[in-house]
């Protein structure tokens, strides 16, 4: 792109941040620059993955190898519902993973989608990009590529990610046959009993930058919780939860994965640092973009804005790093100057607004 052009991007950009209720660079949002050392960035869930891929990156580890054995603590963890071993299950209560890789090296990806019994999709889809032609494999295929490099199957469905899940089944509708018990009937109880299981498309992501300047990243999921079977989002989808370009940056997402689809997120967030904007901006650009193609009435509050959320995370090459969700509050996770820590994400719109 010629200065001219670029600089007419970064103008229009402006412009559209300015007109449509964009607030970029939120006061109490940080993004920054790393000046030495490993960069890592993470969703919020991502604090032990961020500090794991750091020291693996410093030890000399690639640094695909690095943010893939960060997000496998997660993976692992019985205790976050939204990912790996633990995640909450399908509509038919079983649990569904979607996960995929860039190596920005090698210019190389791997994903698997609606993988069962696998604890570790991410290690699948980096097999995927390693030891097959191909770049996605699904559901029974994906299954059977993982038994043949000698995964353990695993029952994913923890009894925590069951009773939640059969919460949700007895209570989604009067008009079937499964009954809620008869102390939770009372319209108040069972709307408290409700309360904190809300359907939730919680992901981790993470990517990170050495001091070679090589930039790689994941992300992995159990998806939207009680999913209709076979339902896949944006986490296994190059260009839409992840998108590496070593020349330039990285970026993963989290939550709404039709949404993120549909503007092909990461991929819009690294085209936007390609042409100039920090981290940051770009991560607006495109939550911007998302908000503006967002036009089924159900999917919009009463105001016009969306009624979900997204998150990018985004590096550049050049060590700035940059985070921005829909609605206020969120926070990612970073490694930066040798320091991991919970920084504010940017936003669009004020919650309650
Ligand atoms: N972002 C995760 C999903 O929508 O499945």
């Amino acid at each position: 792109m010629s200065d001219v052009s670029r600089r007419g991007f970064l103008q229009s950009a402006a412009v559209v941040a300015a007109s449509g209720g964009v607030v970029p660079a939120i006061a109490k949002a940080t993004s920054g620059t790393n000046k030495r050392g490993p960069l890592v960035i993470s969703s919020a869930n991502g604090l032990r993955a961020t500090e794991k891929a750091a020291s693996m990156i410093r030890g000399g580890a690639d640094t695909l190898d690095a943010v893939i054995a960060g997000v496998n603590i997660v993976e692992e963890d019985p205790d976050d519902m939204s990912v790996g071993y633990g995640g909450l299950p399908n509509e038919d209560g079983v649990v569904e993973l979607d996960s995929c890789c860039m190596h920005g090296p090698t210019a190389d990806a791997g994903a698997v989608a609606s993988l069962r019994n696998i604890k570790t999709p991410s290690k699948v889809a980096r097999l995927v990009m390693r030891r097959t032609d191909h770049v996605l494999i699904v559901g029974e295929g994906a299954l059977r590529f993982a038994r043949a490099h000698g995964f353990e199957e695993t029952n994913l469905l923890t009894d925590k990610a069951r009773r939640v899940w059969l919460k949700w089944k007895e209570r989604h509708s009067d008009r079937d046959d499964w009954i809620a018990p008869a102390n939770e009937v009372d319209p108040k109880k069972q709307a408290d009993s409700l309360a904190g299981h809300p359907q939730t498309y919680g992901t981790i992501t993470c990517c990170a930058l050495n001091e070679k300047s090589e930039i790689s990243g994941v992300t992995t999921t159990s998806g939207l919780s009680y999913k209709i079977p076979g339902r896949v989002g944006d986490s296994p989808i190059i260009g839409a939860g992840l998108f590496v370009d070593n020349e330039v940056g990285a970026c993963g997402s989290t939550g709404r994965g039709e949404a993120v689809i549909k503007i092909c997120g990461s991929h819009t967030v690294v085209e936007a640092m390609r042409h100039g904007m920090d981290p940051e901006a770009a991560c607006l650009h495109a939550l911007k973009r998302m908000a503006n193609h967002t036009k089924l009435p159900r999917l919009l509050k009463k105001n016009g804005k969306p009624a979900f959320d997204v998150k990018f995370y985004a590096i550049s090459k050049d060590g700035k790093f940059g985070g921005a969700a829909i609605w206020s509050g969120a926070k990612f996770s970073v490694y930066s100057d040798g320091e991991n820590r919970l920084e504010d994400a940017a936003f669009l719109y004020e919650r309650g607004a």
